[in-house]
């Protein structure tokens, strides 16, 4: 076998939290290579990215989810035993609990929620001098989600909710305080949900069939057997969290819109076509997701390097959405390259790559059509003034998010 590049450090672990989303790409510029190794968290762990190596991380054959995912990411992003550490026939069948929410039906419902929850808030804002888009747009997207899912949600308790479940997504890449505050803030929010799930089983809460809180409550495994709560209440969060976090997206699509005017000309078109490509290169162009992890299921042979049983991986997804190979100046926004992109599932990957049924988002389509309406929103329904503020976000944050959150003064309707 051909060898691997590779760094010789003892560990890497610190670099890449100094480097961010850039630690994977500037490696596999620097040595002119779609694969390198390291070492990270005391392992050995090859990289990867681009799109034959997307091709090959999602062969399930090859590599397994099993032990891939940090314990301290599962205290706070994710939680234990969900639908993203599963494998097989047990992974086939949540999945499609997971995409039996996903009709038609179900997303033009969304879409009607989405428009009237902007409503709703520009109502109030108007009354506001200076409003901070990105922890309102994460109120606006946890109305969202709880009344899509059918999870009960108060006045008074909106403000809680979405701080907890915006803190569990904003642990992902931290260590020390911001860590623990994801941590507390997923025990919070389980708390919560494992009670509302047994109401509904108890028969005190009476959700629509169609929901996710019906659906996950009522739920049923191969063994014919309900889910335990507390694995019914991390997958109906697997719901209503990532959908808090399309909040960032929504953030990031304003700062597009501020920064690069000319889109903001032709999104007022109101060309479905433009929305459409303009939401898609916000998820290539803007940091979230850096790299994904797997496991090498068996030995395998990949362009000539040898992977070795139960050798971490890690995908390169910021890379991969960015890899000059497969993206004309990867570096400029420009949603009309959309209208030239061939739908290949390897090569466009901010949700994952691969098909449905393998661990590839399940909430992309939802993820889509809320910015679509959110974006149009923020294009067309209002006017307002962006003050100078630092908009800048770091490539080393993990997540990013522009550094004011995004203010924006006197905000009206649009005459
Ligand atoms: C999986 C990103 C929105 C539910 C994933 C994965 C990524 C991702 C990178 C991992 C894919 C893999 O392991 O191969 C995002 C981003 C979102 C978003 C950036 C937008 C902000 C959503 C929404 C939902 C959702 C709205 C709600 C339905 C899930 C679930 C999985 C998943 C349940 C696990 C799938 C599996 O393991 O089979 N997402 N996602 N995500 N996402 Fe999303």
């Amino acid at each position: 076998p051909v060898a691997i590049p590779r760094e010789n450090v003892l560990d890497n672990t610190l670099t890449l939290l100094r480097e961010g989303y850039h630690y994977i790409p500037g490696r596999r510029r620097h040595f002119k290579s779609d694969i390198f190794q390291t070492r990270l968290l005391g392992q050995k762990v090859i990289c990867i990215g681009g799109k034959e190596a997307a091709e090959v991380f999602y062969d399930e054959d090859k590599f397994t989810r099993i032990g891939a995912i940090p314990n301290r990411m599962k205290e706070s992003l994710f939680g234990k035993n969900g639908v993203h550490v599963l494998e097989g026939n047990a992974h086939s069948h949540r999945k499609t609990m997971f995409m039996s929410l996903m009709t038609s039906e179900r997303l033009s419902e969304l879409t009607a929620l989405t428009e009237k929850q902007w409503e709703v808030a520009i109502a109030d804002w108007q009354q506001k001098r200076r409003v901070i888009l990105f922890p309102e747009a994460e109120k606006i997207m946890c109305r969202i989600a709880c009344e899509w899912a059918g999870v009960p949600l108060w006045a008074n308790e909106l403000s809680q909710r979405t701080r907890d479940l915006s803190a569990m997504i904003d642990a992902f890449g931290a260590i020390g305080p911001r860590h623990w505050q994801g941590r507390i803030a997923r025990n919070r929010s389980e708390r919560w949900i494992r009670r509302i799930i047994a109401q509904v089983r108890s028969g005190e809460l009476k959700p629509r069939e169609e929901t996710a809180l019906y659906t996950f409550a009522w739920h049923r495994d191969l063994q014919d057997r309900l889910l335990d709560l507390q694995t019914a209440a991390v997958e109906l969060l697997n719901i209503v969290r990532p959908i808090v976090a399309v909040g960032r997206f929504v953030t990031f699509g304003a700062l597009a819109i501020n920064d690069f005017p000319e889109t903001k000309e032709k999104l007022r078109v109101g060309d479905d076509d433009y929305i459409r490509m303009f939401v898609q290169e916000v998820r290539r162009y803007y940091p979230f997701g850096p790299f994904l992890g797997a496991k090498v299921r068996s030995n395998f042979k990949w362009t000539g390097h040898q992977f070795k049983k139960g050798t971490l991986v890690l995908l390169d997804i910021y890379g991969t959405n960015h890899d000059p190979d497969l993206w004309d100046k990867p570096d400029e926004f420009r949603p009309e390259r959309f209208d030239e992109w061939e739908g290949s599932p390897f090569d466009f990957i901010p949700q994952g790559g691969g098909y449905d049924m393998g661990h590839r988002c399940p909430g992309e389509w939802i993820t889509i059509d809320i910015m679509k309406v959110s974006l149009a929103f923020l294009a067309n329904r209002i006017d307002y003034n962006v003050p100078k503020q630092n908009l800048d976000y770091s490539m080393v944050r993990m997540p990013s998010i522009p550094k004011s959150r995004f203010i924006m003064r006197d905000v009206a309707i649009s005459s």
